[in-house]
């Protein structure tokens, strides 16, 4: 039986698609650390999902539709989840990530402006809007955790990651900005996880999304996180143990943005320098 460090803890999980999903994961795990939780995604991907699995296995927890981009839609969510929870939330997962320019396989240089947009709105701005929604609605309780996802394109040129880099990085800018408002105003904390390459929808969308998986594995000295990982991480960070964290951007990531080249890449490339020499 996990730790009951989340006993009494109220949560909203966002991006549950299915049992790959990292909002899977970290639901299941949530409702392991004794916390009571409502699950929200888009209506499109709640008809597609399987969520009604997953709310069977966290205690039949609420499934409330709400698509990220709308102001509507989040209201209702927060109004609805203090009900259904009776009182304010005390952690938030933002799990959400999609862009058209990637679905579309329209490349960086080439991208389409519209897309663009909802890249931004779908994967970083619904931070804001969360965030803004909660404030408003004063939904979270002191020293409340909001979590959102990111990858470390955000910080470095991945050719594949197309306009969710950009995505990404606004989504840490947000993060240290609302964070900032919002621990002033009432100790609200605010940080992103920025996990390694996972296999989930979201993830395999990416062109060369396998290579560099294996790659990040390859080059990080404990080998890539998984969902699994990433949840037990997110569990930690929606404690009281890490409550004094705010504003940062906190690599999960088995140690692949601290390291400049791994061995085992460099063996990799002798190997087929040999094998081109050879041939
Ligand atoms: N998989 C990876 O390699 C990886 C690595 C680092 C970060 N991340 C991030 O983790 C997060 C979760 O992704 P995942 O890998 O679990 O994939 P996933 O496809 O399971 O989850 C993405 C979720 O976003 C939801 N979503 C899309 N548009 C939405 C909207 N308008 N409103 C509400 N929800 C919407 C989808 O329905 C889906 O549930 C994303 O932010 C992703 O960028 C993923």
């Amino acid at each position: 039986m996990a730790h009951q460090i989340l006993q009494g803890k109220k949560g909203i999980i966002f991006g549950a698609l299915d049992e790959r999903s990292i909002a899977w994961k970290t639901a299941i795990a949530a409702v392991e650390a004794g916390a009571q939780i409502v699950l929200t995604n888009a209506p499109i991907a709640l008809r597609m999902g399987k969520i009604n699995e997953l709310s069977k296995l966290c205690n039949d927890a609420p499934v409330i539709p709400a698509d990220a981009t709308s102001m509507e839609d989040l209201e209702k969510l927060f109004t609805q989840s203090m009900e259904a929870l009776g009182g304010k939330v005390d952690f938030v997962l933002h799990s959400i990530g999609m862009s058209p320019n990637v679905r579309k396989n329209i490349d960086y240089t080439n991208t389409n402006y519209d897309n663009f947009h909802k890249t931004l709105d779908i994967s970083a701005m619904s931070l804001h809007r969360v965030l803004q929604t909660a404030m408003k609605l004063d939904a979270l309780n002191e020293w409340a955790s909001v979590i959102a996802l990111s990858y470390i394109a955000a910080q470095r040129a991945f050719p594949g990651y197309n306009d969710m880099a950009d995505a990404k990085a606004l989504l840490e800018s947000i993060t240290r900005s609302f964070g900032y408002q919002y621990g002033f105003a009432k100790k609200v904390r605010v940080n992103t996880v920025s996990q390694s390459p996972t296999i989930t929808t979201a993830g395999s969308g990416v062109s060369g999304f396998d290579s560099f998986f294996h790659y990040a594995d390859k080059m990080s000295p404990l080998g890539n996180a998984t969902s699994e990982d990433c949840a037990s991480y997110c569990i930690s960070l929606f404690s009281d143990y890490t409550r004094m964290v705010t504003m940062q951007n906190l690599f999960h990531d088995g140690g692949f943005s601290f390291t400049g080249v791994s061995h085992l890449v460099i063996e990799e490339i002798n190997k087929l320098a040999a094998e081109s020499a050879n041939s």
